[in-house]
């Protein structure tokens, strides 16, 4: 029979946790929501879990994984901890924030997550479910987001299983997921010196939050792509699209934003909070659209807009 090809959905109860779990313990890779993006875990100290998660994304190998855990102890023995992370932690954990940090030495956690950097990137989601895998699966679990390589990230289960459907053992269904974009990457550098620290990838924590606690950053714009991930093809809905629009043509669909109103529209109050929470939605249903191209009307690149207008430029790029 056919039966082992299909992808099991579990309801996020604790029958779908518990099986979700006994899953990722035997080295199964399974998705699950978090406050951000559905994420596609397996136990970060398994190699051959890790393998599966690259091959069934068909994610390159240069391209590093978050590993996420479910508090400050289990964070502090992956990494270098200093004032400035727990500073973070504090404010910001859980929550949609990653840090990078330079890998503590000795650990389990399989190398390939860190694709040979001598850091590693920790986060601690707040989602019920994903802290409740990461307790009952007893190990921190790495998770890119849960998506076939190069594709618009999944905000739901039915995004997940638009591209993973039968390669993945199991998805953890909890409905659309709450801030809908990506984490906020953030690294820690020059431990010993001043303290200098750089954003990697802009998201639901802005850049003013982490100025708030860190000071000012070294300002340094790293061209060499320091997050392997953030490479211009990401996130792309496969169709030819027009920012700033301030309508469509016929043949695009238009993603609209404020009194400019859309096919699909990201908020019609102008709320950006809402706007990031729909845009992966909004893109999901402009790709699987007839029509052949899509228009997005103007975001303001304030607060979360700036991590918006992130992920259009690269959609359109
Ligand atoms: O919200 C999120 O962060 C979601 C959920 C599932 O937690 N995860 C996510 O993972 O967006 P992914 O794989 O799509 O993006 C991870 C990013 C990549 O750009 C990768 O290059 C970067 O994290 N990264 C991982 N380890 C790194 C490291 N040691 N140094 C710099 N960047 C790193
Ligand atoms: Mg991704």
């Amino acid at each position: 029979m056919c039966s082992k090809n299909l992808t099991e959905r579990l309801d996020p109860n604790a029958t779908g946790i518990a099986r979700a779990a006994s899953i990722l313990r035997e080295g199964g890779l399974v998705a699950v929501p978090t406050e951000t993006v559905y994420g596609l875990a397996a136990r970060a100290d398994n190699a051959e879990a890790v393998a599966k998660i690259f091959s069934a994304k068909g994610r390159p190998d240069f391209n590093p994984l978050i590993v996420h855990v479910c508090d400050v102890e289990m964070a502090q023995r992956l990494a270098q901890w200093d004032e400035r992370a727990a500073a973070l932690a504090a404010q910001f954990w859980p929550g949609p924030l990653t840090i990078v940090l330079p890998a503590a030495e000795g650990t389990n956690i399989v190398p390939a997550i860190m694709a040979g950097l001598p850091t590693i990137a920790l986060r601690c989601p707040a989602h019920r479910a994903m802290h409740a895998l990461i307790e009952q699966a007893g190990v921190p679990l790495a998770a890119p987001s849960a998506n076939r390589s190069g594709f618009v990230s999944p905000t739901s289960a039915a995004h997940v299983l638009e591209t993973l459907e039968g390669r993945i053992d199991a998805v953890v269904d909890d409905g659309p997921t709450e801030r809908g974009l990506e984490s906020t990457i953030v690294a820690l550098r020059d431990f010993r010196g001043a303290g200098g620290w750089q954003l990697l990838r802009p998201g639901p924590v802005t850049r003013e939050q982490l100025v708030a606690v860190l000071g000012k950053d070294d300002a340094v714009t790293t061209q060499a792509i320091e997050a392997p991930g953030q490479l211009a093809s990401h996130y792309a809905p496969g169709k030819p699209m027009r920012l700033g629009a301030r309508h469509g043509e016929p043949d695009e669909f238009l993603i609209g934003f404020g009194n400019i109103t859309g096919d699909c529209t990201l908020s019609a109050s102008g709320n950006l909070e809402e706007a990031a929470a729909r845009l992966y939605d909004c893109l999901h249903q402009a790709a699987a659209d007839r029509l052949p191209r899509i228009a997005v009307a103007p975001v303001p690149s304030v607060g979360v807009g700036v991590a918006i207008n992130d992920r259009l430029k690269r959609a359109a790029g």
